[in-house]
């Protein structure tokens, strides 16, 4: 790990500890939850445990956690490998059980069969040699964001592939600048080095019929023309219709400039929505949210993304800490979740609550996008899949910057996952 970063997780690490302080030893326990830190989570998930606490008469500390996800995990893996009690409930992503299914107690035996009611692929997803690992908070995929009065203006279409996405960017933002709106981009999107851009790079390369990178058999397909062609168009966005910046975007940083009216288009998740119509949001009403562009002969591919709740193996409260997860899983907190942020339930049954499609209608019109959207090559490659994902990563990210051909970085991905992969999985 490089140095840097290694001084900045223990930094991290030293302030949890230091808000944490000594645990209660009266019948009330003091449960500490790591959530998340894309636009309203932390907020979402604050209120949602605060009012577990209040009920059942617990002490509660909300420890903030990095917005990049690829951050998250180097933190929690370092929590975890040395057993820390400090932390008891794990916010956790979709593509980790694989790597993190040891820290973890088995919520079973907790859960009163409350998992029965979630989509099934996330529980199975969650569920490890037998263990249910995590309970599904919300599911996330992939969609595009559009300025409805720019395409309006400039009498274009929702772009339906990624060629036209690209020649309906360029051409507004042409027109805008012209026109004095001198700081307009026409695309953003996830680019630092880290998880997000692998999503966005397997959006753009499955969505052009270039596969998955690994595909179920495990097999490593990342070589193929498609996949290069795709990944030569996202490096020809940079510089013309997205900014140099956006190499260093999250979620977060794509969507302060699109949410402060600097570009036509946004790829994010649906969170996003939410916070695009808030009341001090300068697109409040200009915004559009549709399926995600495809590559020529392909189909719309959202990544599928999502968190989960889990619980330490090493927390001193582990009654009380699972209690507390089947809480925030539970259909009240997803529903109140859904309605106040756009987070997309994992309980099938609230997308048919009047309420929640009255504040995202695209819950229905965009099912599809939600019920298709694919998986990341995480459960296939089990406890490797961070390393797989670096792998991917790194060398998107120097196609992108220029300092490879796109061809050059998918055989390069080949090359650094046979190595990774020859003893198997
Ligand atoms: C979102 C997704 C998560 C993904 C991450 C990447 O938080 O829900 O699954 O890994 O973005 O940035």
């Amino acid at each position: 790990m490089p140095r840097i970063r290694a001084a900045i997780l223990s930094g991290l690490l030293l302030s949890i500890l230091g808000v944490t302080g000594p645990a209660h030893r009266a019948a009330a326990a003091e449960i500490t939850i790591a959530c998340g830190a894309l636009g309203q989570e932390l907020e979402l998930c604050r209120d949602g445990a605060e009012a577990w606490a209040k009920r059942t008469g617990h002490t509660l500390k909300i420890v903030s956690v990095p917005n990049s996800a690829s951050e998250r995990l180097a933190l929690y893996q370092m929590m975890l490998a040395g057993g820390a009690s400090q932390i008891d409930v794990y916010q956790i992503d979709v593509v980790w059980p694989g790597i993190l299914a040891n820290h973890f107690i088995d919520l079973k035996p907790y859960s009163g069969g409350a998992e029965k009611s979630h989509f099934p692929a996330i529980v199975e997803n969650n569920t490890v040699d037998g263990r249910l690992i995590a309970m599904p908070l919300y599911t996330d995929a992939g969609v595009l964001y559009y300025r409805k009065d720019l395409l309006e203006k400039h009498g274009r279409p929702v772009p339906a592939t990624w060629q036209e996405m690209t020649e309906t960017a360029r051409l507004i933002q042409r027109a805008e600048r012209g026109g004095g709106e001198a700081g307009l981009w026409g695309y953003v999107f996830q680019g630092r080095a880290y998880e997000g851009l692998t999503v966005n790079g397997l959006e753009w390369i499955a969505s052009s019929g270039g596969g998955t990178i690994v595909d179920a058999e495990g097999r490593i397909t990342i070589d193929n023309p498609r996949a290069a062609e795709a990944l030569a168009l996202a490096a020809s966005w940079i510089g013309d219709i997205t900014p140099e910046g956006a190499l260093t975007y999250t979620e977060e940083e794509a969507r302060g400039v699109f949410q402060s009216g600097h570009a036509v288009f946004m790829r994010n998740w649906p969170y996003a929505w939410a916070l695009a119509q808030g009341e001090d949001s300068p697109v409040r009403g200009r915004t559009g949210i549709a399926a995600l562009p495809h590559g020529e002969g392909g189909r719309p591919v959202g990544i599928l993304g999502g968190w989960n709740l889990a619980v330490s193996r090493y927390s001193r409260h582990p009654d009380e800490a699972a209690d507390l997860v089947m809480a925030l899983a539970g259909p009240e907190e997803q529903k109140r979740r859904a309605i106040l942020a756009a987070y997309n339930p994992t309980l099938p049954a609230l997308y048919e609550d009047a309420e929640i499609l009255a504040a995202n209608p695209f819950f229905r019109t965009l099912h599809a996008t939600f019920s298709q959207s694919a998986a990341r090559p995480s459960r296939v490659t089990g406890t490797k899949y961070n390393r797989v994902s670096h792998t991917f990563w790194t060398r998107a990210h120097e196609a992108l910057s220029g300092r490879m051909t796109a061809a050059a970085a998918v055989a390069a991905m080949r090359h650094d996952l046979r190595r990774l992969s020859r003893r198997g999985w």
